[in-house]
């Protein structure tokens, strides 16, 4: 047994799960290839319970944007820290933020923190339903696991009177979403959706699609940035696709890792939280605001984005040349920080297959991957390439197994 699976034995004692969150339970598919359990990691890299050192493409599920251990970023945490991490009154670190975050992003004029994109979410939420007055929302896709977010599903503790106020469209799906607005607008403060959602389509239209019809129907249009804030561009999504939403929330990739979440927007709905209490105790802990500023302030002096749309762009690069000596059939999309290599073979059931095989190929290269690429500032030309030299065995051995 290794140390990750003796480990994983003892957590799942004491904790349901074994961990907190849902995308780092070990999958069934990849048992004996995945590690279960992280020591440390530094850049693009990290070392797991057994010792061995893995080039990581999950980023901490996407908030690891400078790489880990970032120097700059941790210098000022520490100095931060000698300071003092919480105190009895507000601390200016937050003005500061604020202020940063809104010469940022245009659409965010005014903004509050909070430390989970769920909390973001909710919050912005909630302005939505004071400022309308009106109390079902409209959302689509995963929002984290606040109640709003949560409706429909039996047996999850949420109450079932809630689904009256929760209306689900899937992404892209415009008709259906114009059919709710016709029907209950009148009752809708809000739509929340990210404005991507890591799918197949990055032409933007169902961002554009949105802002035309909470325009056309009077309702609030929240973005849900939490995973593309800070990441697509450095004005998230909203930048790259040219769309403003009226509120946003953000959260993963704003502080490196540090947890810190954002909920922002136009002034006169921010105002709202002028009319009652929305509150956190923790939402102004100085070390992950100051993480923030140093992370965001690193973004912009050393052209982060550029890099790692570079790199991003070499590994699809890379996979497609792969692809093509072997014959393999496959499609390669996304954007380059964050992009997909899936099989495109007649079936779905050999996709699938060849996936699991190819996942679980990539581990045993030390590679960790599952889903998305992401990519970080801590990625440079010779990480990329040493994967793309892992990747190549990898999808060899998977094709012929
Ligand atoms: C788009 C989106 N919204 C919200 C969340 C919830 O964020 P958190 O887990 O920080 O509450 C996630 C998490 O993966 C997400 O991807």
């Amino acid at each position: 047994m290794t140390v990750s699976e003796e480990l994983y034995k003892r957590a799942l004692e004491h904790i349901p799960w074994g961990t907190q969150t849902n995308a780092k339970r070990p999958i069934r598919d990849f048992s004996g290839v995945m590690p279960f359990f992280v020591e440390s990691a530094k850049g693009c890299r990290f070392k797991d319970v057994d010792g061995d050192e893995y080039i990581d493409y999950r980023l901490a599920l996407g908030p690891v944007i400078l790489g880990y251990g970032y120097p700059g970023v941790d210098e000022a945490v520490r100095a931060q820290l000698e300071k003092g991490v919480l105190f009895s009154m507000a601390s200016p670190l937050e003005m500061e933020l604020a202020e940063r975050i809104c010469r940022l992003v245009p659409s965010v004029e005014m903004v509050r923190f909070g430390k989970n994109g769920v909390d973001a979410n909710a919050s912005n939420v909630r302005i939505a339903r004071a400022f309308s007055g009106k109390d079902k929302i409209i959302r689509c896709g995963y929002n984290g696991y606040h109640d709003w977010f949560s409706t429909g599903i039996a047996g999850n503790g949420v109450p079932k009177a809630l689904s009256d106020y929760v209306y689900i469209v899937q992404y892209g799906d415009v008709e259906g979403l114009e059919k709710i607005l016709k029907r209950d607008a009148s009752s809708i403060s809000c739509i929340l959706s990210a404005p991507y959602d890591f799918n197949e389509d990055t032409s933007g239209e169902y961002p554009r699609a949105l802002r035309r019809l909470a325009d056309e129907y009077g309702i609030i249009l929240i973005f849900d940035e939490v995973l593309t804030g800070f990441r697509l561009s450095i004005g998230g999504a909203q930048e790259y696709f040219g769309v403003r939403p009226d509120l946003t929330s953000f959260a993963k990739a704003i502080a490196n890792g540090f947890p810190l979440s954002a909920f922002g927007g136009k002034r006169e709905l921010m105002r709202k939280l002028d009319d009652f209490v929305l509150t956190a105790t923790y939402a102004g802990e100085t070390l992950s605001l100051a993480a923030a500023i140093t992370t965001l302030k690193i973004m912009e002096e050393e052209k982060v984005h550029d890099h790692i749309n570079r790199m991003g762009r070499r590994l699809m690069d890379g996979f497609s040349e792969i692809a093509e000596r072997g014959g393999i059939e496959v499609k390669i999309g996304g954007f380059p920080v964050a992009s997909y290599f899936l099989f495109n073979y007649a079936k779905d059931e050999t996709n699938k297959k060849l996936q699991v095989e190819l996942n679980r190929e990539l581990f045993k290269e030390h590679v960790f991957v599952y889903d998305r690429w992401f990519i970080s500032f801590s990625h440079k030309e010779k990480d990329i390439d040493e994967t793309l030299g892992k990747f190549e065995r990898a999808l060899k051995r998977c094709m012929k197994g």
